[in-house]
């Protein structure tokens, strides 16, 4: 059974005061429930370590929201995948719209991130998404096909296991307005049968492949009821404990 799983991406977000206590809120509120889903919290480099010390990390997943595309080096103001390992977190966003659409990251970067984060065991939650153009000249499923493919079809098996996936229409992303219920299982479904393709049903139905944009507490549970929808990757709603645990509460 793939997992579900809920995940905070704190952007450019919170002063490092602010958001380790923002931490503890979240940390606090997961010891009185009993999640149905793994939560985690992607937070700027900054507030990697200062976070890790204030959570349960068997409760509460760390990550960071970027790493470099080298491992060390003359890269300054970059921070590598080993960096990010040694500040005790365990997930890493990579190839979110805001990179690819501000930084130019493109696929072949990628795929060298994804690279260096697994060699680092940092799970990669890996993005990707169709602008609205693509949504409405009806290309939207072959960007994300193309993306999907472009940077991490050379993985293993066994490496592309070890992903999660997060299909964010970038329509829908800061601008309060969702993909409906339907859109996201279409693209979700449509996903696991490109990776199907790839490298067969096992892997295929064991991936999580979680939904990002403008998710929060009243749309979450219908979103989650899908299929093929196996969790959120929140951005504004994650930035306050009480709207991020509604979307935790919502499996
Ligand atoms: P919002 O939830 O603010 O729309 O952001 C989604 C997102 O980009 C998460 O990575």
């Amino acid at each position: 059974m793939r997992k579900k799983i809920v995940a905070g991406n704190w952007k450019m977000n919170t002063t490092l005061q602010e958001g380790v206590g923002l931490a503890k809120d979240v940390n606090e509120a997961l010891k009185k429930v009993q999640p149905k889903c793994d939560v985690v919290i992607c937070v700027p480099f900054t507030h990697l370590a200062p976070v890790n010390d204030v959570i349960d990390q068997s409760k509460l997943g760390l990550g960071a929201e970027n790493c470099a595309d080298h491992d060390k080096g003359a890269y300054t103001g970059e921070v590598s995948a080993p960096m990010v390992a040694s500040t005790g977190a365990t997930y890493v966003i990579l190839g979110h719209s805001e990179r690819r659409q501000y930084y130019g990251e493109t696929s072949d970067t990628l795929k060298t991130k994804v690279n260096l984060a697994l060699q680092n065991n940092l799970t990669p939650i890996f993005c990707i998404g169709e602008v609205l153009e693509q949504r409405e000249n009806g290309t939207y499923l072959d960007v994300v096909k193309s993306q999907i493919e472009e940077a991490l079809f050379g993985l293993s098996a066994d490496d592309f296991s070890k992903l999660i996936l997060a299909y964010e229409p970038v329509w829908a992303i800061g601008t309060g307005k969702t993909a409906t219920d339907d859109q996201a299982q279409e693209m979700h479904a449509f996903i696991r049968d490109v990776i199907e393709k790839q490298y067969g049903k096992k892997v295929s139905e064991n991936i999580s492949i979680l939904y990002g944009g403008s998710c929060k507490p009243s749309n979450a549970a219908g979103l989650f009821a899908k299929p093929d929808v196996d969790g959120g990757l929140i951005g504004g709603a994650s930035l306050d404990a009480e709207s991020f645990m509604g979307i935790v509460n919502a499996f």
